[in-house]
């Protein structure tokens, strides 16, 4: 594996491996590799001839008062794990690499980066939409992975590569892949690192009450009622406060009243300790 983090040499190691014949994917991820990363790279080989990992903890997708500085940054472990798994390029820019002085560009995508985490963090998805943006523009993949689990900024990253004609021709080079799960159901993520031991066993609790408000919903409950229902026993079960608990249209994610027939996502948000969780599943 190449670790670069340059851009005129990632742009030579790119070529090469699209010398070399076959189609080059993207792992975009922020470090702090867990099975939920590896997972997305172990598809990604499957897709296609060459694989890209990026890591790289974006500065503008967190908000004042986030966790920024805490961020856990293991680099040389998680070189290792991508080397485990033959990753062929590594791309690790610095933050002055990518915001050279002046930097004044922002990537906005009005609408589905508004409502849920949009709301709780304004500006978060213009961050994310910025920088996939540019890994797009650098890597030039032909097809990049993304987890389900952060499910609205893939709806973000889907509106912004078919609006700036990101993966032309290919209309389907935005792939989600199903979020990993601890054993007891809890959504894997770098931020679980944050939990207490009890803390981390109460997490589980988020995924198990979701589980139960869906068969709720599918039975014919009322949404109003069985989400309301999710966030009173997530704060009976160690949750500080929940962000949101919505049922939405899984595309547009336009909040549904009711089952309408169309794909159905149930996404939740909420804070345990010094975590912010969120989980996302299908309805219906
Ligand atoms: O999901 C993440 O890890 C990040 O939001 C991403 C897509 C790598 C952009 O910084």
């Amino acid at each position: 594996m190449q670790t670069i983090s340059r851009l005129d040499d990632l742009r030579t190691s790119v070529a090469k491996l699209r010398a070399a014949g076959g189609t080059v994917a993207l792992v975009p991820t922020m470090g702090a590799l867990h099975e939920g990363h590896l997972t997305l790279v172990r598809e990604a080989k499957a897709r296609a001839a060459h694989v890209a990992v990026s890591i790289f903890v974006n500065p503008r997708q967190f908000g004042a008062g986030e966790d920024l500085e805490a961020y856990p940054r293991p680099f040389e472990r998680d070189v290792a794990l991508l080397e485990a798994e033959g990753v062929d390029v590594l791309w690790a820019p610095t933050p002055d690499q990518m915001y050279p002085a002046g930097y004044a560009t922002n990537v906005s995508v009005s609408g589905v980066s508004e409502v849920l985490c949009g709301a709780a963090r304004p500006g978060h998805f213009d961050g994310v939409a910025t920088v996939v943006g540019k890994l797009f523009h650098q890597v030039l993949p032909d097809i990049a992975l993304f987890g389900e689990k952060d499910w609205q900024q893939l709806a973000v990253i889907r509106r912004m590569a078919r609006d700036l004609d990101l993966t032309q021709p290919r209309a389907d080079a935005i792939i989600g892949i199903p979020t990993v799960r601890e054993a007891d159901g809890l959504a894997m993520s770098s931020r679980n690192q944050y939990l207490t031991a009890t803390e981390r066993t109460q997490a589980a609790g988020l995924s198990a009450a979701m589980r139960k408000a869906i068969a709720a919903i599918e039975a014919g409950a009322d949404v109003a009622a069985s989400l309301g229902e999710l966030a009173a026993a997530l704060l009976s079960g160690g949750f500080a406060s929940v962000d949101y608990a919505e049922l939405c249209d899984a595309d547009t994610l336009a909040t549904l009243p009711a089952l309408v027939g169309a794909p159905a996502r149930l996404l939740v948000a909420a804070r345990i300790g010094k975590a912010r969780l969120i989980d996302n599943m299908a309805v219906g």
